[in-house]
């Protein structure tokens, strides 16, 4: 119990634990992610591995590597594809699949693919655009209102597991410029962070986009 307040008081949540109510029997938990078993997860990916790769790190460039990255993450995405409200023409194919399992398979298969490191990627070497993507990544833009990535991606891409931060390092260029365009679009609005990234990306230019996919397919720990 201590240890979940000294938690939260250092996240700056505000929990409705009353722990100095000792006449009260029932003692309200804070919401806290419980984490998949990766062992349950990797007997039920067997149809993903075409596309993502067996440990999660996909080898096409407009599929995204699913290895290293956070649970919560990976948890919330797979509830959006089984809803349908993230809509993808191949993920379609695995939607009615995903429809028989239960939020509990969906928590193990995030923590399957969560286990593997993700593969690093090579930046293209053009000095103007990683100039581009350096500069955007690290400290947006005030006049354009783009806000800068490290603040929730973190500086090396590895994003923030407890937020349900996505994990960018290394994640391949043709999926980061597709979905920062789909944010752009609008047509990506899942859940509340993609209203969060829909007004990060409103003012990106493509040119900004394809500095910034570079920049973070090249960036690792
Ligand atoms: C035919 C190829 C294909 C198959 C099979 C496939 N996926 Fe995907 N998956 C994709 C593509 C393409 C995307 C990117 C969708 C987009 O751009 O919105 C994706 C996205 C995802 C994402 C979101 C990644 C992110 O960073 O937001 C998750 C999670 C995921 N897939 C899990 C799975 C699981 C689990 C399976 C197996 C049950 C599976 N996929 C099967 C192609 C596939
Ligand atoms: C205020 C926090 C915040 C900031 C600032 C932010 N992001 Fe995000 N980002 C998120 C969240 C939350 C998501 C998950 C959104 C979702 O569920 O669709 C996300 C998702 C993404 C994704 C999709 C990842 C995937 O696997 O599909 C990319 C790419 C991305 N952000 C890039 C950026 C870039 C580039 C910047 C800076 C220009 C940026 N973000 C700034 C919070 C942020």
């Amino acid at each position: 119990m201590k240890y979940f307040l000294i938690l939260f008081v250092f996240f700056g949540f505000t929990s409705s634990l009353n722990a100095a109510d000792e006449k009260s029997k029932e003692i309200e938990m804070p919401k806290t992610f419980v984490l998949g078993d990766p062992i349950k997860g990797s007997e039920l990916v067997e149809s993903c591995a075409a596309c993502h790769g067996v440990d999660g790190n996909s080898m096409v460039t407009d599929w995204p590597k699913l290895s290293g990255q956070n649970q919560k993450y990976l948890y919330e995405q797979l509830l959006y594809f089984r809803d349908g409200s993230r809509m993808n023409a191949l993920m379609m194919s695995v939607t009615p699949y995903l429809q028989t399992l239960a939020d509990n398979d969906l928590k193990d298969i995030a923590a399957f693919y969560s286990q593997y490191s993700s593969t690093v990627g090579q930046a293209k070497n053009d000095e103007e655009m990683l100039r581009l993507g350096t500069q955007l990544y690290r400290f947006g833009n005030i006049k354009k209102q783009i806000p800068a990535c490290t603040s929730c991606h973190a500086v090396y891409g590895q994003g923030n597991s407890l937020a349900g931060y996505p994990s960018v390092a290394g994640q391949q260029i043709g999926y980061l410029t597709s979905s920062l365009k789909a944010y752009r679009s609008k047509e990506r609005n899942a859940g509340a962070g993609s209203i969060v990234m829909q007004g990060v990306a409103a003012n990106l230019s493509d040119d900004e986009i394809d500095a910034l996919a570079n920049y973070m397919h090249g960036l690792y720990k």
